[in-house]
């Protein structure tokens, strides 16, 4: 017998705890019921550490995601002939790569419609980094949103009240209730705000490593199997990347230092793994829209928008429908800047083996680059910048990374933290590749 929740929620709730395979109406009904006000507070949280503690399949996870995505708006492009294919990191420290790789893809004929987050813990947020652009804003409503992917191709915007609104509460009890950590609850959380934006595909970056919320390869690779599965049981093509988040990708960290690398990527420079990694991420999501068959196709394709500067034209374009001062492209300069820059001398000399990404983003938070509360203001102008990576040679007293703050004393009491972050030794040992594999299904 199906329990129809919508009337009964303690015995939904008590089928999960005692092991049961709940059905796909089932699931609707007590996602319904909770948007609605039938189901409270308390009894969704007991349900998700039931979920959390016994469980969800495969189906059962599609079941919710598709719930979470019809609780809101789910977009449609009807008019757009171009396919919608989008990219979802599992969050990292110095990932920019969303703010390069997005006009980029869109330059090569895909329309990317982004929905993007905030930081989350220790790790940076999309729509913080473009909030450090003068004027832009993220909060564009659903129809704004679809007029400016159609003319530009490309927008990111945060999830709005329209997009998912069944995962910003679910999301909200599961911050607060000890349920964040479960497999299936962040599938249909990351899926159901994705898909919302009307997707064709979906490139997911599976992040792995200390920096990463998966610390190993094994947790990585379920997670990514799973987004992977229940992505394409929901009707759409998805790949993933393992990629390796045990060193800081590139030079920098915090808000503004960081959009201002992704223009440096989009107009042919940049550090080498943040451009490989917008290469590897472009180049899946080129085939999985049908623009290339081939890989190597796909990133010369890509090479020549980032070369040509067509990638950094849409970027322009971007910026400036949403409101920001396009002028940044051509004078990184007009970014917000912080007044003092404090260099981290090397403790000795030798050559850097190791680089802990955690306990960067944690002084970058510190700083004030993230926040500890959802209400908290964040600085876009402070962060760390690194001068050196793992392999570098450096000389004692020279500096290993240089502090952005407001004042000089705020960088005292970090100094000797992001010292210790790096491992100066006489020879590195051998490093993981940055893109460790790749899950088709
Ligand atoms: N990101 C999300 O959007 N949801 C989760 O549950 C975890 C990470």
């Amino acid at each position: 017998m199906t329990t129809r929740c919508g009337a009964n929620p303690i015995e939904f709730i008590a089928k999960k705890r005692d092991g049961g395979r709940l059905g796909a109406t089932e699931i609707q009904d007590f996602v319904t019921g909770f948007m609605e006000g039938r189901v409270t507070d308390y009894q969704m949280s007991a349900w998700l550490m039931a979920a959390l503690l016994v469980g969800l399949d495969d189906a059962e996870t599609v079941a919710l995601t598709q719930a979470m995505l019809h609780s809101g708006k789910v977009l449609r492009f009807s008019s757009l002939r171009l396919p919608k294919v989008d990219k979802h990191s599992t969050g990292g420290v110095g990932d920019k790569i969303s703010i390069c790789l997005a006009p980029l893809v869109a330059a090569c004929g895909v329309a990317v419609p982004m929905i993007a987050g905030r930081g989350l813990g220790h790790t940076g947020g999309t729509l913080d980094k473009l909030e450090a652009i003068p004027g832009y804003d993220t909060r564009l409503e659903a129809r704004r949103f679809q007029a400016v992917v159609r003319d530009v191709g490309v927008s990111i915007i945060g999830q709005t009240a329209e997009l998912a609104p069944a995962d910003r509460r679910i999301y909200a009890l599961r911050d607060v209730t000890g349920t964040v950590e479960s497999i299936p609850l962040i599938v249909a959380s990351i899926l159901s705000k994705k898909l919302a934006a009307g997707l064709d595909g979906l490139v997911l970056d599976v992040k792995v490593g200390r920096g990463a919320f998966m610390k190993d390869l094994v947790a990585a690779r379920l997670l990514a199997r799973t987004l992977v599965r229940v992505g394409r049981a929901a009707g759409r093509r998805v790949v993933a990347l393992l990629t390796d988040m045990s060193v800081p990708t590139g030079l920098t960290i915090g808000n503004a230092l960081e959009t201002r690398e992704a223009i440096e990527v989009l107009g042919g420079g940049g550090p080498p793994d943040t451009v490989e990694l917008t290469l590897a991420l472009g180049a899946e999501m080129l085939i999985i829209a049908g623009v290339d068959a081939r890989r190597g196709d796909a990133r010369r394709r890509l090479e020549q928008a980032r070369r040509s500067g067509a990638g950094l034209e849409r970027f322009a374009r971007m910026v400036a429908a949403h409101g920001g001062d396009p002028r940044v492209v051509e004078d990184p300069a007009r970014l917000p800047r912080a007044p003092e820059r404090v260099p981290v001398p090397a403790p000795v000399s030798g050559t850097v083996a190791a680089i802990d990404p955690r306990e960067l983003a944690l002084v970058a938070l510190a700083l004030g680059a993230g926040r500890t509360r959802a209400d908290q203001a964040i600085d876009p102008r402070v962060g760390i910048e690194l001068s050196a990576r793992r392999g570098t040679r450096v000389t004692r007293g020279e500096p290993l990374a240089w502090l952005h703050v407001a004042r000089r004393d705020q960088a005292n009491p970090h100094l000797s933290r992001v010292s210790a972050a790096f491992a100066v030794a006489r020879r590195v040992a051998d490093v993981s590749p940055l893109v460790i594999g790749r899950v088709t299904r």
